[in-house]
């Protein structure tokens, strides 16, 4: 059965409301459970979701204010709540060992939100059970600001819209159909929970935090016409310079924060956002190679600004350990394929790499397969991305503070992060989700 392109509109992602507020802490419950959504037209698709929305919900946390999130397990595999990006001590980073039990189990995370602002995600992070729960709906957004991002006068309010771009195949029914490393099946794009939808905007500037959401299809998007559009922020938050740019690489985990100006387009434009990485052979570009639909449809007055220069990031003090990173994954695959980062798979009681608390370490990380996409991931800190390939990282969507970096197929990229504030194990793995749950995932110990 085919699905209508550009029928469906694409909804807002609702804003979690806190249980309680006390001083500057606030309170949430939330509750995995299952319920049903409407993605495609006319039926309903089982989902498991953080109070059941699909796509989650949204938290919105400020520099400096603790949020205290009390989850349930309602639903009946395990599950561990991570909060990508966050600098958070390790009882609540969400590790994948450290498991809510099925059917009710609870856990509460503390955030202290002790860095500046960035777009955050949490999702579930359960080893071996990971994949699978991301793509039956275990995601929400985590937008963190802060008063840098605050004063500057960036679009707000209605016309700021998060967006989880993601893949997903169904079954005729309109059920999720998930197996392990289907890379070529998953063929229907949702954008917000929606496949390919349509989003109405006046003719103005918009901001929009884009997720790859998706457990391991790379996006490559751009408009339609081919216009520039306007990069303001990576994973970590805003760059210090906007960045123009007609395309845009987002590796699964990653975000960009951007803005659209629609004000030159008459209303009546329809845009589409296409999607031009090319996926696997084979892989269907009428349904992979577009996203979503932009529709003009009224004109609305702006007085936003994008300025040149929207933030300072600190200086990078000077590294002193080096270490290197191999990532491979037996290209035979298939579901039952292993991944291995420096030749291991993942062990839970492994210490792979042992940090001195407050060190500022470089790793070079290398894609050692021929034709396989990976990326990488480390919790508990932002990085600097120094080098893709040898060439240093000047601008565009490898600058400014990251969490995620793709490294394709032979891809060598070097990366820098400081090592303070929590001591502990937290993972790094690539963030293909299949990948991660194949083994492609280690841990490393601050002491
Ligand atoms: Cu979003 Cu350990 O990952
Ligand atoms: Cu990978």
């Amino acid at each position: 059965t085919t699905i209508p392109q550009f029928q469906q509109k694409m909804p807002v992602p609702p804003v979690l409301k806190p249980t309680s507020v006390s001083g500057t802490t606030s309170y949430y419950d939330v509750t995995m459970k299952e319920a049903n959504a409407q993605i495609l037209p006319g039926k309903l698709t089982r989902v498991r979701a953080y109070n059941g929305v699909f796509p989650g919900p949204v938290i919105k946390a400020e520099s400096g204010q603790r949020v205290v999130v009390r989850q349930t397990n309602a639903l009946g595999v395990p599950v561990s709540v991570h909060l990508h990006g966050a600098h958070v001590p390790e009882s609540s980073d969400g590790s994948p060992m450290d498991v809510l039990a099925p059917g009710g189990g609870t856990k509460t995370y503390t955030y202290p939100n002790d860095q500046p602002h960035a777009n955050l995600w949490f999702h579930d992070h359960a080893h071996h059970e990971e994949s699978e729960n991301v793509f039956r709906g275990l995601t929400g957004f985590y937008l963190l600001t802060d008063s840098v991002e605050k004063n500057l006068n960036l679009p707000s309010g209605s016309y700021d819209v998060p967006i989880a771009i993601r893949d997903a195949r169904f079954h005729d029914a309109g059920q999720f159909a998930y197996t392990m490393g289907d890379i070529a099946g998953r063929t229907v794009i949702l954008a917000n929970g929606k496949p390919w939808p349509y989003f109405e905007v006046a003719a103005r500037k918009y901001r929009f935090r884009l997720y790859n959401t998706a457990n391991v299809r790379f996006f490559t998007l751009k408009l339609s016409d081919g216009s520039p559009f306007t990069q303001i922020g990576t994973d970590g938050g805003l760059l210090e310079k906007p960045y123009t740019t007609t395309s845009l690489a987002l590796s699964p985990g990653e975000r960009a924060d951007i803005v659209i100006d629609f004000s030159k387009y008459p209303v009546g434009t329809t845009l589409v956002v296409e999607n031009t990485e090319p996926g696997p052979p084979g892989t269907p570009m009428d349904l992979v190679g577009k996203v979503m639909q932009f529709r003009v449809t009224r004109t609305a007055t702006d007085t936003s600004t994008v300025p040149a220069t929207l933030r300072t990031l600190p200086a990078l003090p000077a590294a002193t350990v080096q270490r290197n990173i191999e990532l491979l994954m037996d290209e035979t695959g298939g579901e039952h394929a292993q991944a291995y980062i420096n030749g291991k798979i993942y062990e839970m009681d492994r210490i792979d790499t042992e940090i001195q608390y407050g060190a500022t370490e470089i790793w070079t990380v290398h894609n050692a397969n021929a034709r396989a996409p990976h990326n990488f991931h480390m919790h508990l800190v932002q990085f600097r991305v120094l080098e893709r390939n040898g060439q240093p990282v000047v601008s565009g969507n490898d600058s400014g503070l990251k969490d995620t970096v793709s490294v394709k197929a032979g891809e060598t990229v070097k990366i820098q992060a400081t090592f303070t504030g929590y001591r502990g194990t937290y993972v790094y793995h690539c963030h293909m989700f299949d990948h991660a749950a194949m083994g492609m995932m280690a841990n490393f110990r601050v002491v």
